[in-house]
Order: structure tokens, then sequence, then C-alpha cells
């Protein structure tokens, strides 16, 4: 038979001819025009931390207090990017990537956060557009990326941090959008409330009651709605204005309607502080209801701010959680996931590439959100150079390829989605997980801070010039 003449081939140890006869291309192509980009963020890959008058952030403090970070890492050289952005530009251009995700360090400019303007944090910044532009690489900014300026009095828990995050977007909009027409407000908002304010594992690593933890999310969202209405006073029409969030991703255990419909109203209440108040310009209902007299106090106009229309959502995706449907009051329940499930180094990026899929069409489906950027992607594995110096991250890989393939999914199926960035371009200060989580396609060499490319570089390269899942 055919099966017992293959076998007999392939014991020979030569495959028949017809496998090698066909292109080896996965058939996934993505649309035209779909951009590819890596991500990063200024206190992670920067380092220079106390350099041409920049001042602290919050995160500077944080990570310089013992038993904060793990080993005691801090950013203080962190990639070293600072003074390689050249090299790291380079190493974007080899890729053939069409955009570059960073952020600015709120504090390398306004080293207090507010008041007076450091020149050389700005011209920091003005090389590294020139030098994206000057490659063919389009800038994507993130203006805020965890980083507060320590100077600010109260940080989040006060108001005034918001308006201040408001001045410093103007100004930045002002300098930059004669060049960058793509600006994000903020990254991810619980990490810089909820785990900075309320659990402590983030900077400034307090652990607030509810009432002041709640107000402090709020006032992260305010940023947000205060930086978009100053980003368009102070832009020309036409800059593209959106935020990168990690909304919660939920995937239906099984893809039948009563589920899908589930994973959607997950979807809303499981990101009521957050995407959904955006999305909708008020707080959910049920989520005012939940919180009672913890309740955030909002003042007028801060709605209006927060409900700001957006041009694009970013979605940073890492790991979903599975929901289905069932007769509670909110129509559904999250599956914990067992002890066996697979797991990324990261222990939490547990790994379900459908929530590609799924993330970006839960939101378009509830909010019809015109464009969608998944503003990161990407996962930490434990990669060792071998002994020719390669580094063969093939979990990586694996990783990268299927999360894309359910990328391809919604693309085809009609969903807006206008790019990809891959977190991270390279390994680099992984918050408090310090050096000892590497995310990059690139490593690092902490040492020597030499930077090789892994295979996850080559896979990602090889993907971007076929515009197809390889
Ligand atoms: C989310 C954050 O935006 C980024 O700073 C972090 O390094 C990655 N996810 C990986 O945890």
């Amino acid at each position: 038979s055919a099966i017992a003449s293959a076998a007999a081939v392939m014991t020979a140890g030569v495959l028949p001819e017809f496998v090698w006869s066909q292109t080896p291309s996965s058939g996934l192509a993505f649309p035209k025009g779909m951009l590819w980009g890596c991500a990063t963020a200024a206190y992670q890959i920067e380092g220079a931390a106390a350099e041409d008058g920049r001042g602290p952030s919050v995160w500077d403090t944080f990570s310089h207090t013992p038993g904060k970070t793990h080993d005691g890492d801090t950013g203080d050289v962190a990639d070293d990017s600072y003074h390689r952005y050249k090299e790291d530009i380079q190493l974007l251009k080899a890729l053939g990537v069409s955009t570059y995700r960073f952020s600015i360090s709120w504090s390398r400019v306004f080293p207090n956060g507010t008041g007076s303007l450091n020149p050389k944090g700005l011209d920091y910044y003005n090389r590294v557009v020139d030098e994206l532009l000057a490659n063919g690489i389009t800038p994507y900014i993130t203006l805020f990326h965890w980083d507060l300026p320590q100077a600010l009095p109260g940080g989040w828990q006060n108001r005034d941090t918001s308006k201040a995050f408001g001045d410093y977007a103007a100004f930045i909009g002002k300098h930059l959008s004669d060049r960058v027409k793509h600006f994000m407000t903020t990254n991810e908002f619980v990490c810089f409330t909820d785990l900075g304010y309320r659990d402590g594992r983030f900077a400034p690593g307090l652990k607030l009651a509810d009432g002041p933890a709640n107000q402090v999310r709020h006032h992260g969202i305010l940023a947000h709605g205060l930086g978009v209405q100053a980003l368009r006073a102070n832009t020309p029409s036409g800059t593209q204005i959106g935020l990168a969030e990690n909304a919660n991703v939920f995937v239906p255990v099984m893809e039948t309607e009563e589920h899908i419909k589930a994973a959607q109203r997950a979807t809303r209440i499981g990101n009521a502080p957050f995407l959904t108040t955006l999305m909708e310009g008020k707080y959910p209902e049920e989520y005012l209801r939940h919180e009672d007299a913890n309740a955030p106090k909002v003042e007028p106009g801060d709605m209006e701010a927060i409900g700001s229309k957006l041009d694009f959502v970013g979605l940073n995706i890492y790991t979903p959680s599975y929901v289905r449907a069932d007769n509670s009051p909110l129509g559904f329940a999250v599956e914990p996931a067992p002890t066996s499930y697979p797991h990324m180094a990261s222990p939490w990026i547990q790994i379900a590439p459908e929530c590609l899929y799924w993330g970006v069409r839960n939101v378009v489906d509830l909010w019809k959100i015109p464009a969608i950027y998944i503003t990161e992607n990407g996962c930490s594995s434990d990669d060792v150079p071998n002994t020719a110096g390669h580094i063969e991250d093939t979990d990586r890989v694996m990783y990268l390829r299927n999360h894309l393939t359910h990328l391809h999914r919604a693309a085809t199926e009609g969903y807006p989605v206008k790019g990809y960035f891959l977190w991270s371009l390279l390994d680099n200060f992984e918050w408090a997980d310090g050096y000892s989580k590497r995310f990059g396609i690139h490593y690092v060499d902490f040492k020597t801070l030499t930077r090789t490319p892994k295979q996850s570089a080559e896979y990602y390269r090889q993907m971007i010039a076929e515009n197809a899942v390889v």
C-alpha cells in the first residue's frame, strides 16, 4: 500500500520527491499592508538612568528597594539602549519590520514630571525618531509605560498626576507629531494601578484598601482621557491616537453560540473598570454596584475625557482564560486552569494560541472598534546559547507560529487587524522578575551587552518577508 511504501522510503532515510517539490509556504498569508513590528519600553531597555539630566521614576526607587525585584535587579543599565539605539535600529532593519513601538521615559523629558524641560531628554527621542525614519521604520510611541516620575506627589493617588500627564502628552504631541503619526497614551492600566497600589508587586509597592485603590484606577483612565484630548489638540488631524491595553481575553470552552456569547459577556465584565469604561464612556452598572461605597469619585468632565473616541485600540495579549456559559446572574463562569496546563518560562503565560483570535473578536464584536493592533505578544523562554553560540528557542517559535496562525484567522474573517508588535526586540528588564525572564528575539548577554539573534529572530524575519505564517 501507499502507506507501507512511504514508510519503507522513510526508513531508508529518503523522503519521497513530491514532499520537496511543494512550496514550503503554509498558505496562511496575511492581508497586504499588514504591519509587522517589535515592541519595547523605556525603563526596560534604556539604562542611563541618571544620565543627561533624567529624573528618577517610581521604578528606579522600587527596584533599588531591597527585596522588590529578582536578585535586586534594576534598570540602571538594562540593555543600554540609550547609547546603543542605533545598533538596535539596525537589528530592527535586519528583521525587515515596518514599525517599532517604544515608550518615552517621562522623567527623562521632565525630570520632575511637571515644570522645567530637560532638553537632552527630548533630544534623545528626536534622535531615535529620526534614526527610525532614516531606516524606513515607522515609530509608534507609548507615552507612559509605568515609569512615573518619582517627584509627582502621591503618584497615581493624586488626581493632579492625571493632569500632569495631559500636559506631558500635549508637549510630546507638539514636538514629535511632525514625524510621528501614531501615539498610545498608556500601557496596561491594571499593572500600574492595581499591581502598584493594591497588591504591591510593582512600583510603588503599596497595598491600599479598595476605595483608594479604585480611585487610583480612576486616575489612570482619566490620565488616558486627558492624554487623548491633549494629543488631539496638539497634533495635526490624521494623527492616530489609541492606547495599549492588556484586556482580559476570554476563550469560549467550545466554539458554540452559547459559549461565544458567554465570552463576550465575560469580556465586558472582566474589563469593567478599564477598557469597558473607555469604550462605553461610563463605568458599567455591574461594577459600580459591586464596588458600592468603594466606587471611584468622578468629577464633571472626567467621563467625557475617558470616553474620548480612539482611532485604534492596541491589545497586549499573552494568555487567556477559558469561559463557559452558565445560569449565574452574569451568565458565565471562568474555568480555573488545571495544574497540568502548559506554560512558558513565566508561569503566568499559559499557552493558548486561540487567545489572539478571541482577543480581537470579542472586543470588535462588542464595541465595533475600527482598528486593532496587537501591541504586544510574545513569551519568555529559558534561552541558553549552545556551544556554537546559537540560541535555538524552538519553544518561542512554537509559541509565535501558533499565535500568528490564530491572528491570521481573525484577519481573514475580516476583523480589522492592522498590525502586530512582537514583545520583545531584546531580552530586557522584566520588572519584578528582573533579568531572570527573557522575552527577546535577540539574546542579550547582560555582562557584555552583546545582542545575538535567536532562532525566533530568523523565524520572524522570514515571516515578515512572506507576510505569512511560515
Ligand atoms: C506587558 C508589559 O507591557 C511589558 O512591559 C512586559 O515586559 C511584558 N508584558 C511581559 O511581561
